[in-house]
C-alpha cells in the first residue's frame, strides 16, 4: 500500500535544517510520545491519545496506585505489551545514525518506551522513567523487569512488597539525578542544535530546558505535524511526522 507523506517542507527551511545538522557537533534532542507514534504507540493528548478517553488522575498518580494497584497495573501491562511489540521507526534510527557519524546526540525523552535504546542511541535520559523498570513499595529497590505478561497483577518483590511501575507520576517530583545530569549537560557543553520532536511540551520544565539551550546559542528546531506550546520560540518548525521528516534529513545528508 502506498504511504501518504505529510512532509512537504519549504526548500530553504529544509536546507537550513540539513546544513545545521550536518555542521553540528553537539545536538540536544527532546522527545515525546509523537516520536513513537509511527511505531504504533499511542500519544497522550492528540487524536486517539490516552488522555482523550482516560483520566490521568485515575491512572498516573501515586494516589490512584495506592487506591487500586491492580487497575493501574492493567493499564501499564497493556502498554508493556504494546511496547514489546513496537519497533523503532525512522526517527529513532536517524538519531542513532547521527551519533554513529561522530556527533554527540544527548536525548532527553519523556517517553517510557525503550525505542531510542533499541535504535542504538546511547546517551538517553528518561525523565519520566521506564516502562521496563519496577520499584518495590516496601524496600524501595528499582530493578529491570521485562516479563510480558507479568505473572500476577500487581507483581510482588522477593521481599513481599508490591511492585510499582518505575514511572514519574503527576503527583511526584522528577528524579534528582536525572535533573542534575541534564543541568550538567546544559551548563557544560556548547549545544549547536536543540531538536524538539513529537511533544506538545505541556510541562514547563521541558520548555525551560529547550529555551536554556536556545538562549546559550543553539538553533531550536521543532519537528511536529502540529503547533505546540514551544512553536512561538522555535527558529524553524518542520511540520510533518517525525519518521518522515528525519528520514528525509538522513537521505539528504547521505547524498552530501
Ligand atoms: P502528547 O500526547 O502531549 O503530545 C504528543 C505530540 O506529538 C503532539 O504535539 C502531536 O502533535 C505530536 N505527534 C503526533 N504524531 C506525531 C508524529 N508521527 N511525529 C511527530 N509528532 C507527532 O505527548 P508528550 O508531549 O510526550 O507524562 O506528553 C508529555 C507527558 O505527558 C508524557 O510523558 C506523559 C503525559 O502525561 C506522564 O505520564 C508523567
Amino acid at each position: 500500500m502506498e504511504q501518504t507523506l505529510t512532509f512537504n517542507p519549504r526548500p530553504e527551511q529544509f536546507s537550513r535544517v540539513t546544513d545545521a545538522v550536518h555542521k553540528a557537533k553537539n545536538i540536544m534532542v527532546i522527545t515525546g510520545a509523537g516520536i513513537s507514534a509511527e511505531s504504533g504507540l499511542q500519544t497522550f493528548r492528540g487524536e486517539g491519545g490516552w488522555w482523550r478517553s482516560r483520566n490521568p488522575e485515575e491512572l498516573a498518580t501515586l494516589k490512584a496506585f495506592k487506591a487500586d494497584p491492580k487497575f493501574v497495573w492493567e493499564w501499564y501491562e497493556y502498554r508493556r505489551e504494546m511496547t514489546a511489540k513496537a519497533e523503532p521507526n525512522a526517527a529513532h534510527r536517524t538519531l542513532s545514525w547521527l551519533e554513529s557519524k561522530g556527533k554527540r546526540v544527548f536525548i532527553l525523552t519523556q517517553n517510557v518506551d525503550d525505542l531510542h535504546e533499541r535504535a542504538g542511541s546511547h546517551e538517553i535520559v528518561h525523565i519520566h522513567g521506564s516502562i521496563w523498570h519496577v520499584t518495590c513499595m516496601k524496600d524501595g529497590t528499582t530493578s529491570e523487569d521485562r516479563r510480558v505478561p507479568l505473572p500476577q497483577l500487581p507483581p510482588v518483590c522477593t521481599c513481599g512488597g508490591i511492585l510499582r511501575p518505575a514511572i514519574v507520576w503527576f503527583d511526584e517530583g522528577l528524579p534528582s539525578t536525572d535533573v542534575s545530569r541534564i543541568n550538567k549537560y546544559l551548563e557544560g557543553f556548547k549545544i549547536d542544535i536543540v531538536l524538539v520532536i513529537g511533544t506538545y511540551v505541556t510541562f514547563e520544565y521541558i520548555r525551560d530546558w529547550a529555551l536554556r539551550a536556545k538562549e546559550s546559542g543553539a538553533l531550536l528546531i521543532e519537528i511536529n505535524p502540529d503547533e505546540t506550546t514551544l512553536s512561538p520560540y522555535a527558529d524553524i518548525s518542520l511540520r510533518g511526522k517525525a519518521g518522515e521528516v528525519l528520514a528525509s534529513v538522513q537521505t539528504h545528508l547521505y547524498s552530501l
